[in-house]
C-alpha cells in the first residue's frame, strides 16, 4: 500500500495539535485506502506542542501498534525549512511515497484530505487543494478586502507566471509524488527558505516536474485558534518571488533571441568571407548557414539550456544531428511560407514578409522544438511517447 506522510508545520499551536491529531488519526486515516501518517514539524513551541505531540504519538502507537505519529524539530527558521526537513525525513526515514503540505490550524479542514489522497491513488503527481476552483472557498466571514487581496494576490501570480491552468498558486494545502517530483527537486536551494514564499518556488519547481497535476477543491476555513504567522512582508516576498522566477521563464527566451542574432552575424559574416574568396555559389552559401548552426548549437547548450546542457562527445553528436534536423524544418517552414506570400502578394513584398515569417513562424518553431525535444526543458507525454517508440 502507499505510504502518504502528511508533513505538518506548528509552532505554538498546542490549542491545536491535540485536536488535529485526535481528528486525522480517529476519523480520516481510518477512511483512506493508503497507509497515512503524520509528522509534526515544531519550531521550538514554547506552548507544549511538542510535549503535546510526544504524548499523543506514545498514546496512538501503543493502541493501533503501529507508529503513525512523528516528530522532528527544525534548525534553521523559517516555514520553508521546516517543510524541506520534514519532506527529507518522511523520504529518506519513513519511506514516504507521497507527502503532504498541511496547517496544523485546522484553516485546512481535516476531511479534505481524503479527496486529495484519492486524486494521488488515481494517478495524479501533484494535488493542489485549491480554493478557487468549483466546490473551494475562502471563509465567508472574510471581510471583503481580504478576500479581494487573497484573489488578486494569486491573479498577480498567475499573471507573471503565466500559468492560467492552476487557479491557486499559494495554497498550503499540497500533495507531491515522491518519485518524478520530490525526488527531483533539490530542496535546499529552494529560494526564500526562511519565509512563506518558498511556497512559489516549490509550486515553481513541481509543476514542471508533475506530469498530471490536478486540483482538488478546498474549502479554507478560518482560524479561530492561536494566532497567525502570516503577514505583509511574507506577501511582499512572495509577489517578489514570483516575480523573480516569471522574468527566469523569460530570460531563456531572451538568451535564444540573443544566440539566434549572433548566428545571423555569422552566417552573414562567412558568406562575405567565402564571397571575398572566391568560393563557388553552392559553398558561399551553404557553408555559412551550417557554421550559423553549429553556432547556435553550442551557444544554446552552454548558455540558454545551460542548466540541461548536453555533454560527453555521443550525446553532443547525436543531439547536434537531431538539432540540424529541427533546423532542417524551419528552412522547410520558411520555404512553404515563402511561396504562399509569392502567390498571395508577388515577389515585390518578400522583403516585408520575411520579417513576419522569421519572427510569427520560425523563431516560435525553434523556441518549441529547443524547448520540447532538444533540451527537454518543457515536458510533453505525448513527444516523450513519441520519442520512446522511435528508441
Ligand atoms: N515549524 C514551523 N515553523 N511552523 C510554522 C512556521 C515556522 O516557521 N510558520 C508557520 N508555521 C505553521 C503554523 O503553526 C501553521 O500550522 C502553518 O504553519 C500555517 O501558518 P499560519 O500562521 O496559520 O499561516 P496562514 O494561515 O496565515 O497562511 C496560510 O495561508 C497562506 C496563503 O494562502 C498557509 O496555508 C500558507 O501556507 C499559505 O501560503
Ligand atoms: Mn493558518
Amino acid at each position: 500500500m502507499d505510504k502518504v506522510i502528511i508533513v505538518m508545520p506548528a509552532w505554538n499551536e498546542a490549542e491545536n495539535i491535540r485536536e488535529m491529531i485526535k481528528v486525522l488519526i480517529n476519523d480520516e486515516f481510518p477512511k483512506i485506502e493508503a497507509n497515512m501518517e503524520l509528522l509534526v514539524v515544531d519550531n521550538h513551541s514554547t506552548d507544549g506542542t511538542k510535549e503535546i505531540v510526544e504524548e499523543a504519538s506514545k498514546k496512538y502507537t501503543s493502541s493501533t501498534g503501529h507508529k503513525n505519529i512523528y516528530l522532528i524539530e527544525q534548525d534553521k527558521p523559517g516555514l520553508g525549512w521546516a517543510y524541506v526537513r520534514g519532506f527529507q525525513y518522511a523520504v529518506s526515514k519513513l519511506n514516504a511515497n507521497a507527502v503532504m503540505e498541511m496547517d496544523a490550524d485546522f484553516q485546512h479542514p481535516p476531511r479534505f484530505v481524503k479527496p486529495m489522497v484519492d486524486a494521488y491513488l488515481k494517478g495524479a503527481d501533484y494535488c493542489i487543494g485549491s480554493r478557487y476552483i468549483k466546490g473551494g472557498s475562502v471563509p465567508k466571514e472574510w471581510a471583503e478586502s481580504r478576500k479581494a487581496v487573497s484573489f488578486f494576490g494569486n491573479l498577480f501570480i498567475r499573471l507573471v507566471l503565466l500559468n492560467f491552468k492552476i487557479h491557486d498558486l499559494t495554497t498550503g494545502f499540497r500533495l507531491t509524488r515522491v518519485k518524478g517530483v520530490l525526488d527531483k527537486i533539490d530542496l535546499e536551494k529552494l529560494h526564500d527558505l526562511d519565509r512563506f514564499s518558498y511556497k512559489v518556488d516549490l509550486l515553481y519547481q513541481s509543476l514542471k516536474n508533475s506530469k498530471k497535476t490536478v486540483e482538488v477543491p478546498l474549502e479554507f476555513a478560518s482560524r479561530t485558534k492561536e494566532k497567525s504567522k502570516f503577514n505583509w512582508k511574507e506577501m511582499i516576498s512572495t509577489f517578489k518571488l514570483a516575480i523573480i522566477l516569471g522574468i527566469k521563464d523569460k530570460q531563456r527566451f531572451i538568451k535564444f533571441g540573443t544566440v539566434g542574432f549572433i548566428g545571423y552575424l555569422v552566417n552573414a559574416i562567412f558568406l562575405r568571407i567565402l564571397t571575398v574568396l572566391g568560393s563557388p555559389s553552392i559553398i558561399a552559401w551553404s557553408v555559412p548557414v551550417e557554421l550559423s548552426i553549429v553556432s547556435n548549437f553550442i551557444l544554446n547548450n552552454i548558455w540558454t539550456f545551460k542548466e540541461k546542457k548536453i555533454e560527453g562527445t555521443k550525446a553532443v553528436i547525436s543531439k547536434f544531428l537531431q538539432f540540424n534536423g529541427t533546423s532542417l524544418g524551419a528552412l522547410v517552414i520558411q520555404t512553404v511560407a515563402g511561396i504562399i506570400g509569392d502567390v498571395l502578394f508577388g515577389v515585390g513584398y518578400r522583403q516585408i514578409l520575411l520579417p513576419f515569417i522569421i519572427v510569427f513562424l520560425v523563431l516560435p518553431y525553434n523556441y518549441f522544438m529547443y524547448n520540447a525535444i532538444i533540451w527537454k526543458t518543457w515536458k510533453f507525454p505525448a513527444i516523450a511517447w513519441i520519442q520512446k517508440l522511435l528508441g
